[in-house]
């Protein structure tokens, strides 16, 4: 079966094109390319479109709705403090619409701090300009870049910096898999936490990628960012209910091993590997795959309406 993966050369969603092909999906990868990466579309094709392009996106699917929160549940009143979360509040309350309307099912998976690397070393993090935390701290310790600043010294936290919940980007991506499954198999239209339950601070983080690369992380203390929550911390029970999904790969030690592996290893030269394109480019007019059902890299998996006469 083919899967949408729009997204897919970035950081999650080619992640989450690995854990689809491993468990017998063909993943499709739909991405402009504006943030992601040639070299990390290998378990299928790339179709490089924008989805703003109502008629590629068309021609590759059927009518599709694009996609798109101490401890925090689902039920948690959401009141973004920003226009980015407004952003993915909103496309909860369309695909909830969009699900009444045409009967699409869809799972929302509300990712907390996504961090670490293929455990393979095949794919990993690597945005332009670089803002979290733990790929900049892995950055500063390898003297790629002068130092870290850490936020909000007056947090009341013990080490009085901010909380968050880090999450392995490959138990991320295993969680698509299982969303699929779920709603392949009749299951009902969610949202889901994936989180560990546990957070950490910056300075755990710090000394975490201080262990591992064995190197000093430079660090310089900067005023707290307004509208940064002091703590951000899932509740992941519901997701383990539904998907039976647990976290495999999210101790803070396995992150930053992961991350510094594939950091050393592969990200300096990755920014020149655009050219190594597993994948197969479609273009506008080329016969394209059907599909049925869609995942993002956005934390959304949608069911494709069927076309009348369509085969799975
Ligand atoms: N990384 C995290 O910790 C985290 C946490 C929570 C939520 N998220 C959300 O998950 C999603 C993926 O995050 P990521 O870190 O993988 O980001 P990313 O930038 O690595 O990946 C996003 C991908 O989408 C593509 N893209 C962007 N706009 C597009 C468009 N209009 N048409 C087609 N493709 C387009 C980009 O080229 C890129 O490959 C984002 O929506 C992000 O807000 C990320």
């Amino acid at each position: 079966m083919r899967i949408l993966v729009t997204g897919g050369a970035g950081y999650i969603g080619s992640h989450t094109a690995k854990a689809l092909a491993q468990a017998g999906y063909e993943p499709v990868v739909f991405d402009n390319l504006s943030e992601g990466h040639r070299w990390a579309v290998k378990w299928g094709p790339l179709v490089e479109g924008d989805l703003s392009d109502g008629a590629l996106l068309r021609h590759v699917v059927a009518t599709y709705g694009i996609p798109r929160s101490v401890p925090i549940t689902e039920s948690h009143s959401q009141i973004p403090i920003s226009p980015y979360g407004e952003s993915k509040r909103a496309v909860e309350r369309f695909l909830y619409w969009y699900g009444q309307a045409y009967g699409a099912d869809w799972m929302a998976l509300r990712y907390f701090n996504a961090a670490g690397a293929d455990p393979d070393g095949e794919i990993g993090e690597d945005h332009h300009p670089e803002t979290h935390l733990i790929p900049t701290a892995i950055q500063a310790a390898l003297g790629e870049r002068p130092v870290v600043e850490i936020y909000g010294t007056e947090y009341p936290t013990p080490d009085g910096t901010a909380i968050r919940d880090y999450v392995h980007v490959t138990d991320l991506a295993n969680a698509h898999v299982l969303a699929l499954q779920y709603l392949l198999g009749g299951g009902e239209s969610a949202a889901l936490n994936l989180g560990t339950g546990e957070g950490k601070s910056v300075r755990e983080v710090i000394a975490a990628v201080e262990r591992v690369t064995g190197q000093r992380v430079p660090v310089r203390e900067a005023a707290r960012r307004s509208g940064d929550p002091r703590v951000l911390v899932a509740d992941p029970a519901k997701a383990g209910r539904v998907l039976s999904w647990s976290p495999q790969y999210s101790s803070l030690e396995t992150i930053v091993e992961t991350a510094s592996r594939w950091h050393k290893v592969h990200a300096p030269a990755a920014s020149g590997l655009d050219p190594d394109i597993p994948g197969r480019l479609i273009q506008a007019g080329e016969e394209s795959p059907a599909a049925r059902y869609a995942m993002t890299g956005s934390g959304t998996a949608v069911e494709v309406p069927s076309l009348e006469g369509e085969q799975e």
